[in-house]
C-alpha cells in the first residue's frame, strides 16, 4: 500500500491484471486525477435517486462527454429492467467499445452498472465511485457484479473487475448514520475473522471518527481474500461469516425492518465461541447494531435456512470464529446447526 498526504492506493491483482483502489478525501471534486477519461471518450454515469445528485453532477462536470442516468433507489431496482435501461442509453448515445461506465452510488448502483459494463460490446471500462460504507469496504472491491432476478438476489451476474475504484470518504457526510453502522457491520465481520488488530481498534476507539483508516484496513482485508480466491471457490466464502443466519432473518422478517448489515450483525453472534461473543456484543452495541437474535422468529428462520444455497444435501457449511482474527469452515448436519443456533439464543 502506498500512503501519501493525499490518501492511499491499494492495488488489487486479478487473473487479467490489476486495478487501483484510491482512498482519498475530496476525490470526487478531482475525479480526472483518478479516472483518466479523455475528451473523446463517452461516460455513462450511473447513480440512484437516494444518492445526493451533487456527486454525479460534480463527476459529470469534469468529463466532457458524459450522460447521467439516475435509477430509483432501493434493492428492488437492481433488476433486468434497469440493466436494459443502461444498455439502451449506451446504444442511443452511440457508445463504442472505448467508452466507459462510472458508478456513483452504493452497492446497488455498483453491482448494476458493473454488470452493464461487462455486457456492453463484450465489456467496456468500468469505474466505481462507491458512496456507502458497505460499498466502499465490500462490494466495490473484488469484481462481483450482478442483478436480482425472479426474486433471487444476484442470480445473474459476472466477475468483471473495475478499471479503478475511487473511495472518497467525504461523500459519507450525507449518508444516514444507520447506513454507516450497516457498512461497519461488514467491517466487524472482516476484522473478527481475519484481523485481530482491526477488531481491537474498533473495540478501543470511536469507529465513526476514524472512518478513513478503518475503511482502508477493511479494503486491505478484502484485497487479501479476493486475491487468494478471485472466483469464490474457497477462501472467499469467509466473507459469508454471519450471512447464513442473516439470510434466514431476511427471509423470515417479512416486514424488512432490518438492513442487511444489521442481519449480518445478528447472524455473527451465534457463530462465535463464548469468549468471542463476550467481546463482539459490546462492539456491535457501540456501533448501534442489533445483536439480539430475533428469538420469537426462530422456527421461521431455521426453516428459511434449510433452503440456503450453502446447504449440501442435509449438511450446511458455516464460518465459525473461536478466536478473534481466525476462522474455520465447519460442515455440519442441519439438525446440529439448528441445535447450535437454538443454544446460542436461549
Ligand atoms: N458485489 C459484491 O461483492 C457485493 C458485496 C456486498 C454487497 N453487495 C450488494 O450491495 C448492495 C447493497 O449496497 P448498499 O448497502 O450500499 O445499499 P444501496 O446501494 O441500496 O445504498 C443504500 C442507500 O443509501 C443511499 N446512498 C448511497 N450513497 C449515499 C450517500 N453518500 N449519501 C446519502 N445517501 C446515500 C442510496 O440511495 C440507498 O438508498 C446489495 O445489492 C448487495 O447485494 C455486493
Amino acid at each position: 500500500m502506498n500512503v501519501s498526504q493525499n490518501g492511499s492506493v491499494i492495488n488489487i491483482k486479478t487473473s487479467v491484471g490489476e486495478y487501483p483502489v484510491y482512498i482519498t478525501e475530496n476525490a470526487v471534486s478531482n475525479i480526472t486525477k483518478y479516472i483518466p477519461v479523455s475528451n473523446s471518450q463517452r461516460a455513462l454515469i450511473v447513480t440512484d435517486s437516494g444518492v445526493p445528485a451533487e456527486y454525479a453532477n460534480t463527476v459529470s462536470q469534469q468529463i466532457a462527454n458524459s450522460v447521467i442516468i439516475t435509477i430509483p433507489q432501493g434493492e428492488e431496482n437492481k433488476n433486468i429492467q434497469n440493466l436494459q435501461l443502461l444498455l439502451t442509453a449506451m446504444v442511443e448515445n452511440n457508445f463504442t467499445r472505448t467508452d466507459c461506465i462510472i458508478a456513483v452510488g452504493g452497492g446497488v448502483v455498483g453491482d448494476l452498472a458493473g454488470f452493464a459494463a461487462s455486457m456492453f460490446m463484450r465489456g467496456i471500462d468500468f469505474y466505481n465511485i462507491p458512496t456507502t460504507v458497505l460499498a466502499q469496504v465490500d462490494s466495490s472491491v473484488g469484481g462481483k457484479t450482478a442483478v436480482d432476478f425472479m426474486g433471487i438476489k444476484n442470480i445473474i451476474g459476472a466477475f468483471y473487475p473495475p478499471k479503478a475504484v475511487v473511495i472518497d470518504v467525504s461523500v459519507l457526510k450525507t449518508l444516514p448514520q444507520r447506513q454507516i453502522s450497516n457498512g461497519l457491520s461488514e467491517v466487524v465481520k472482516m476484522a473478527l475473522t481475519c484481523d485481530k488488530e482491526l477488531f481491537e481498534k474498533i473495540e478501543n476507539s470511536n469507529a465513526f471518527e476514524n472512518l478513513e483508516e478503518i475503511i482502508t484496513r477493511a479494503v486491505l482485508i478484502k484485497k487479501s481474500v479476493v486475491e487468494a480466491d478471485e472466483k469464490e471457490s474457497g477462501l472467499r466464502r469467509v466473507l459469508n461469516f454471519g450471512h447464513t443466519i442473516a439470510h434466514g432473518i431476511e427471509t423470515a422478517n417479512e416486514m424488512r425492518e432490518f438492513y442487511h448489515g444489521e442481519c449480518v450483525a445478528m447472524g455473527m453472534v451465534p457463530m462465535c465461541s463464548k469468549t468471542v461473543k463476550e467481546r463482539l456484543i459490546p462492539v456491535l452495541k457501540k456501533l448501534n447494531l442489533p445483536c439480539d437474535f430475533v428469538s420469537q422468529n426462530t422456527d421461521k428462520i431455521i426453516s428459511a435456512l434449510s433452503h440456503d444455497k450453502k446447504m449440501q444435501g442435509d449438511k450446511i457449511t458455516v464460518v465459525y470464529v473461536s478466536k478473534i482474527g481466525e476462522f474455520e469452515f465447519v460442515t455440519m448436519p442441519i439438525n446440529e446447526f439448528e441445535q447450535t443456533v437454538r443454544k446460542a439464543i436461549s
